[in-house]
């Protein structure tokens, strides 16, 4: 096998319910993980000895600061193969977005890799490498919606979301990205934030696999807006147009600044976006997942 490509999705999270800072510095997590039908492309290839990874992406390091880089590194450290390989990393998604892409990428990195030297490792011995990668990166070692618990890593995968089928998801990022600690730390200025109830990721699930859309709707929630959306009140405009705009529900996904929106047909999707573009301008990255 001379080489091979894989596409790296993206995901929201319809949940994402901090439940109370832990002794190691991190946030008790329960999510709720859908993976998004938009794609970054991975190709791996033989190559001379050595690992060289390449990226379409100007601003994206391809040193060991990488994910993919360093999910290369420890798949070889752990298989013991001595790497002669090039990894061609084809950016369409945007950066710091919390919309998982670059743990999409350490994640079918891993998966590409174990297929290409003819599975060296089990499925599962890839698990506890994803999760010293970063708390998202499990997700995307599976298929399908899924419940994250502990940092998000400890993965319960779901049935079929059935109220999703044919839908449609509009996202976008305005160009500005978010960091991730940053988010999570100002939480303790937002008590209630930051110790949420649980449960509520499991009974949103439960409404998308056999519920109906206003007990969904409802439920939807990210304990992280609260910091991001003071910081950055446009991100509340932009869920304000797309619910005027005949959205079901409207959300910012993980720690921001992507938002995304829900619409009963992907025909009502993009007949959204002219208005959008209008309203806000051309810039920023907007898309529309048919589900
Ligand atoms: O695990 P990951 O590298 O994605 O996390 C980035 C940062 O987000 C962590 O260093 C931490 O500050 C914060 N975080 C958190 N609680 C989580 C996940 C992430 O506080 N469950």
């Amino acid at each position: 096998m001379n080489s091979l490509t894989q596409r790296s999705p993206c995901k929201v999270n319809f949940v994402l319910n901090p439940l109370g800072l832990r002794p190691d510095g991190y946030h008790e997590l329960e999510t709720l993980f859908y993976s998004v039908p938009l794609f970054d492309e991975l190709t791996v290839e033989a190559g001379d000895p050595g690992l060289v990874l390449t990226c379409s992406h100007p601003e994206l390091p391809v040193d060991g600061s990488n994910l993919v880089h360093k999910a290369a590194t420890q798949f070889f450290q752990i298989t013991g193969l001595t790497p002669a390989i090039r990894i061609h990393l084809e950016k369409k998604l945007p950066l710091a977005a919390g919309i998982g892409g670059g743990s999409a990428n350490a994640a079918v990195t891993l998966r590409l890799l174990n297929q290409f030297f003819g599975f060296p490792l089990e499925a599962s011995a890839l698990d506890p490498i994803a999760a010293r990668l970063g708390s998202d990166v499990n997700f995307f070692l599976q298929d399908g919606p899924a419940i994250g618990l502990g940092r998000g890593e400890r993965i319960e995968s779901l049935p079929p979301f059935r109220l999703l089928e044919g839908k449609a998801m509009v996202l976008f990022h305005p160009g500005f990205g978010v960091s991730t600690p940053w988010a999570f730390k100002q939480l303790s200025e937002f008590p209630l934030a930051r110790n949420g109830r649980p449960g509520r990721a499991a009974e949103v699930a439960r409404s998308f696999i056999d519920g109906d859309w206003p007990t969904a709707a409802a439920g939807l929630y990210n304990g992280l807006e609260q910091p991001v959306l003071r910081k950055f009140p446009i991100l509340r405009l932009y869920q304000e147009f797309f619910l005027e705009s005949g959205a079901r529900a409207a959300l910012m996904s993980g720690s921001g600044s992507t938002t995304f929106a829900l619409f009963d047909s992907p025909e009502q999707a993009w007949h959204v976006l002219p208005a959008f573009k209008e309203r806000f301008g051309p810039s920023g990255w907007l898309e529309v997942a048919p589900l």
